[in-house]
């Protein structure tokens, strides 16, 4: 049920930019970064129908939480409806204002950020505003963790995370449809 709705809005909004949620595969690749030991301040920018959501809150503690930014209106209906959980709190607004939306939650700094936004298609100057303000988000050693189609060339993201963070890693998953680019940035 969760695809089909999906599909509905990728058909509708082309900042979906997927044609299927992301696979189990590929949530569990991109959270292996995340260590569920200790108490986090997790954002995510454009969780969907939540699949990424719904693998964090079962691992994460009890006093961490889970801040989801999703620009798409029906999504964000969704995930209120199905995401009954003290420890998240859902926004319907665009990545670029993660700082704002920071301060609206009462929280200063994130442990980690996750993101499937599409950047090759973001104009120059949004891809940036959003990378410098993710940046200033998170803590020192904090990981910002993207998931991108594999057909992106490093000139769609790879160097462009290079001139904010010091260390950027990156992978390429199969087992999704498309395959998967997934990057870990840390600061
Ligand atoms: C590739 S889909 C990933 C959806 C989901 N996380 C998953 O893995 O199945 C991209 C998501 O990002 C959202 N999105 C696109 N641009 C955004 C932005 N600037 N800020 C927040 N969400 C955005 C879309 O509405 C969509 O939910």
């Amino acid at each position: 049920m969760d695809t089909l709705v999906y599909m509905l809005n990728f058909l509708k909004d082309k900042n979906v930019a997927s044609i299927t949620p992301t696979s189990s595969v590929g949530v569990r690749r991109v959270c292996s970064k995340i260590d569920f030991q200790h108490e986090n301040l997790i954002v995510e920018y454009g969780p969907g129908t939540g699949v990424f959501s719904k693998y964090l809150l079962d691992r994460m503690g009890q006093d961490s939480r889970l801040i989801l930014i999703e620009r798409n209106r029906n999504f964000k209906s969704i995930l209120t409806k199905k995401l009954d959980d003290p420890r998240v709190i859902i926004v319907h607004d665009s990545a670029e204002n993660v700082l704002e939306t920071l301060r609206a939650c009462k929280e200063s700094e994130a442990d980690y950020i996750i993101s499937g936004i599409p950047f090759s298609f973001l104009d120059h100057d949004l891809k940036h505003r959003i990378l410098y303000n993710t940046h200033r988000a998170l803590k020192k050693g904090g990981k910002f963790l993207v998931y991108q189609t594999c057909f992106q060339t490093n000139n769609h993201l790879k160097v462009h995370l290079k001139k904010y963070f010091p260390q950027v890693n990156s992978k390429y998953e199969l087992a999704n449809i498309p395959p998967l680019r997934t990057y870990e940035a840390i600061k």
